[in-house]
Parts: structure tokens; C-alpha cells; sequence
């Protein structure tokens, strides 16, 4: 049988409740599901994309089928060295649609053989982001409904800290 992988991008800065969500619901649905974190984007990230990595690999211990790595150049490429024939992105609200369908037609259009897939976040995190995280953490709030519990200490501190 062939083994069907996914790959799951994102800048994750930080990883949060709803990002693990995706990655639960796409290691429901396909044998392997690669998180791949983007080493350099256009914004300058607030964790160093070794500690983004670490993060989601901390979130994403208890799902055997669940890799996380990273990535620089196009997506599409280090989805072909992947294997994989599928990009997973989550959708939060109708203000995510125009930026991740240009991004799904970018992708197809380098790419005709590569299909993005995207999955409904649950409605518990559809207002949640990172950047929202990164504000709430700044200004000393609580973090614990809106990352993993054995990433709020982290995030605090070195976020506090910025
Ligand atoms: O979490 P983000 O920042 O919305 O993720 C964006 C990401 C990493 C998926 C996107 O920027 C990306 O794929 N970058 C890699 C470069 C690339 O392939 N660009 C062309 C397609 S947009």
C-alpha cells in the first residue's frame, strides 16, 4: 500500500491550540503528516526557527505519524522531496480564504500534480493566531487556552523578555 503523505506549513510563531488542532485532524485522515516550519519568511519571526521547531515537536509528541521539519526555498519543492502530494492548511474564517486560495493556485499552478487541502479549524479556535498569542503574551495574559500546556512557561518568559 502506498503510504499517503500530507505536509503541513506554516511560520508557527509560535506554535498554537489551534495549529495542533490541524495537525490532529490531518493525522486522522493520512498515514504520515509532516509539519513543515519555514525558516525564513518575509516577516521576522519572534522564535528562531530551531525553537518554533522544538515547540511543535513538544506539541506533537503524542502522534505517532506526526514529523516536524524545516524548510527554506518553495514549498512545493520540499514537498516533492517529501513524497507527499497534499498541503494541509487550516481555515479559520472567511478572512483567511483569498490569501490561502491564491497560495493554492500559486502552488498548483508550479505544481499541477501538488493538492492543497484545507480543514475547518474547530470553532473553539477559529479567532485564535500567533500573532494574537505573541500580543497576549507581551502583556503578561494568560496563555493557557491558547497554547499547548507544556509550552505556556516557555512563551511567557521568552516573549516577556521581548
Ligand atoms: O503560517 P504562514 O506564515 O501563513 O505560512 C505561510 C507559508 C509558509 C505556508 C508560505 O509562506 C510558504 O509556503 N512559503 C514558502 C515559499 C513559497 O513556496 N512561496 C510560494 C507559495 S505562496
Amino acid at each position: 500500500m502506498v503510504k499517503k503523505t500530507a505536509i503541513y506549513p506554516g511560520s508557527f510563531d509560535p506554535v498554537t491550540k489551534g495549529h495542533l488542532d490541524i495537525i490532529e485532524r490531518s493525522a486522522r485522515i493520512f498515514d504520515r503528516v509532516v509539519v513543515a516550519v519555514l525558516e525564513n519568511g518575509a516577516k521576522i519571526p519572534s522564535f528562531t526557527f530551531g525553537e518554533r521547531v522544538e515547540m511543535l515537536k513538544t506539541a506533537a509528541r503524542g502522534f505517532p505519524n506526526v514529523e516536524v521539519k524545516s524548510f527554506d526555498g518553495l514549498l512545493v519543492d520540499f514537498v516533492r522531496r517529501e513524497n507527499a502530494s497534499v498541503i494541509v492548511k487550516g481555515l479559520r474564517a472567511v478572512s483567511d480564504f483569498e490569501y490561502e486560495f491564491q497560495m493554492a493556485l500559486l502552488n498548483r499552478k508550479i505544481a499541477p500534480e501538488i493538492e492543497t487541502m484545507f480543514l475547518t479549524t474547530s470553532d473553539k479556535y477559529c479567532f485564535l493566531s500567533s500573532s494574537i498569542v505573541r500580543d497576549i503574551a507581551r502583556h503578561g495574559g494568560n496563555l493557557d487556552e491558547f497554547v499547548p500546556a507544556e509550552l505556556v512557561d516557555y512563551i511567557r518568559e521568552k516573549l516577556s523578555k521581548s
